[in-house]
């Protein structure tokens, strides 16, 4: 009996040892969390949701590019802001022909909430940009009418960036070159295609899917085809989702259903049937869209963040300090 009862308080100061470890090794992983800055700037989410109103006021390319401004930062080096920084020698990753078309409205959503950040004397010199660009993120989704999600926050900004370090993904890939691309970042082939729902919001100009039209492509509606050689023929772009263009829907996925994707990448995942099912879910369940959509944000929002030892706040977005 007395066997018995040590034993059992054994096995009981072993339980509580082995959650002590699990609990302060996830802890050690998970750097992110939602209230890092909940003592040095507790207005922060505030003032970032304020500022990106009044960027989204003035113009309606700003919620778009900044989202697109988000995916691009942290797919190439991790979420370290490196997408920002101007390098005097002109090697950045911003001049890569691949960041070259991300647009000035969401780079400056960012400097714009930066300087609002920076001006509140409690948060001075606090607030990375990559943190910034991450919250700037989420209210485009969300002041666009899509998911209002939680956004964990403690990344440092990166020192460097540069041309060659710029790999990203191409309108013209497969769904086995985009499964490849994604599960480099750790992200699944649901979380892409969650993840490419972000074409419900902003444009693509022509030249990246004038080798669609003309009937040059089967999966394409005829009747968006000659639409988009009209649109073609007057302005430079068109919409990802031209249903609703400047709302976050899941109109995208159900464009796809009628072949009226306007990317080949978007179009793709439509036409291979490995892909069809989770379109098609999508498509039926918006609630289901926005949940995976955040997952897979919060998923990518953690890919090659860095630490105090090798990052800093940079004070300038533009610049390290
Ligand atoms: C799946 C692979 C992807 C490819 C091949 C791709 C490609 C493109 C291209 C070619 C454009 C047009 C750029 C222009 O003409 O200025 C674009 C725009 C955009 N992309 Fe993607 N993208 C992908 C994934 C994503 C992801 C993961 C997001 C964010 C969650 C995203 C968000 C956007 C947004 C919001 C725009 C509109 C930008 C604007 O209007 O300024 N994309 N993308
Ligand atoms: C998102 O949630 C926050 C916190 O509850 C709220 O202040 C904000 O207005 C919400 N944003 C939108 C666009 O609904």
């Amino acid at each position: 009996m007395a066997n018995l009862e040590s034993l059992a308080s054994l096995a009981a100061i072993l339980i509580l040892v082995l959650v002590e470890v699990a609990v302060l090794s996830s802890f050690a992983a998970a750097q992110l969390r939602p209230d890092y800055y909940a003592n040095v700037c507790p207005n922060l989410e505030g003032i970032v949701r304020y500022f990106v109103k009044q960027s989204m006021v003035k113009s309606p390319i700003s919620a778009p590019a900044t989202l697109r401004l988000f995916f691009h930062d942290c797919a190439v080096m991790g979420c370290d802001a490196s997408v920002m920084i101007i390098s005097p020698t002109g090697d950045d990753e911003w001049r890569n022909q691949d960041d070259y078309s991300l647009k000035p409205e969401g780079f400056q959503t960012i400097l714009d909430a930066k300087a609002a950040v920076d001006s509140d004397l409690q948060c001075r010199y606090k607030v990375s940009c990559a943190d910034i660009i991450a919250l700037a993120a989420r209210e485009s989704v969300s002041q666009s009418g899509g998911p209002n999600y939680t956004v964990e926050l403690g990344r440092y900004d990166g020192k460097k960036s540069t041309d060659r370090s710029v790999r990203l993904p191409h309108p013209g890939d497969n769904l086995d070159s985009l499964n490849a691309y994604f599960s480099t970042l750790g992200l699944s082939q649901t979380d892409m295609i969650a993840l490419s729902g972000g074409h419900t919001l902003g444009a693509a100009d022509c030249g990246f899917f004038k080798y669609r039209i003309g009937g040059n492509d089967q999966s394409m509606n005829p009747s968006f085809d000659a639409q988009l050689q009209g649109t073609c023929a007057k302005q430079n772009f068109a919409f990802l989702d031209d249903v609703t263009p400047v709302g976050f829907d899941n109109f995208y996925y159900r464009n796809l259903q009628n072949g009226r994707g306007l990317l080949g990448s978007d179009q793709v995942l439509y036409t291979d049937e490995r892909s069809r099912g989770t379109v098609d879910f999508y498509a039926a369940n918006q609630g289901t869209f926005f949940s995976d959509f955040v997952i897979a944000m919060t998923k990518l929002g953690r890919v090659g963040v860095k630490t105090a030892a090798d990052g800093e706040i940079r004070r300038d977005c533009q610049y390290p300090n």
